[in-house]
């Protein structure tokens, strides 16, 4: 992709490996409502191995180098995420853990973050939302604070086609989208 010197690359990182998902539909919207400052990115996590400590430093899995390249060279990562029991996909956990080493070398480290939880239930995804924000606090990940985005009966959300319909969903996503450019901007390194 294409981007200007004013252009912050965004890695969007989708927690569900469903090809219908309503958190990729989600994140797809979020594409198409996103102001020009922000080029995102879908990071695709499907086809990382199983994160094994035994072959860090030496041996590290080419799908797990090329995850972490394309993180590495964003300005900031916003997660979509479903919920799992409560938390997040062990496939998300496992991206997460995946760009978190070898140690010292993590590529989430002071990326300004962005968390929005998706369920077809009422409650939104809240418990994986905030379990993801807890491994992001180790992770030195400054995440936007307000607005939280629990998005909560995702199946009347969208159209046949996939795309999001509900006015005022997109409306909070426009909103947030906003503040996020601003969380970038005041919280870039480097
Ligand atoms: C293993 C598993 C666990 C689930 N646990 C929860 C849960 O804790 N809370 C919830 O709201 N939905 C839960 N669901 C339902 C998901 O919200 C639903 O399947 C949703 O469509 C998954 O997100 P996706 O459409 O992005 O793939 C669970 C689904 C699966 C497959």
């Amino acid at each position: 992709m294409t981007t200007n010197a004013e252009t912050k690359k965004i890695a969007v990182i989708v927690g569900s490996l469903r090809k219908q998902a309503f958190s990729r539909k989600l994140a797809l919207a979020l594409q198409e409502l996103s102001p020009k400052s922000l080029a995102l990115e879908i990071v695709e996590i499907g086809e990382l191995p199983l994160y094994n400590q035994d072959l860090d430093p030496d041996a590290p899995p080419a799908a797990w180098t090329t995850f972490r390249d394309r993180v590495r060279a964003t300005q900031g990562v916003l997660f979509v995420t479903p919920e799992y029991n409560r938390s997040v996909p062990g496939v998300l956990k496992n991206a997460i853990d995946v760009g978190s080493r070898p140690y010292g070398k993590s590529v989430w480290s002071g990326k300004p973050g962005a968390v929005i939880s998706v369920s077809p239930g009422a409650l939104g995804g809240f418990g994986a939302n905030h379990h993801l924000r807890q491994s992001l606090v180790f992770l030195d990940v400054p995440v936007l604070q307000q607005p939280e985005a629990y998005i909560g009966g995702a199946d009347k959300l969208f159209d046949e086609s996939g795309k999001l319909t509900n006015t005022s969903t997109r409306e909070f996503l426009s909103k947030l989208l906003e503040r996020y450019v601003d969380w970038v901007a005041r919280n870039a390194r480097g």
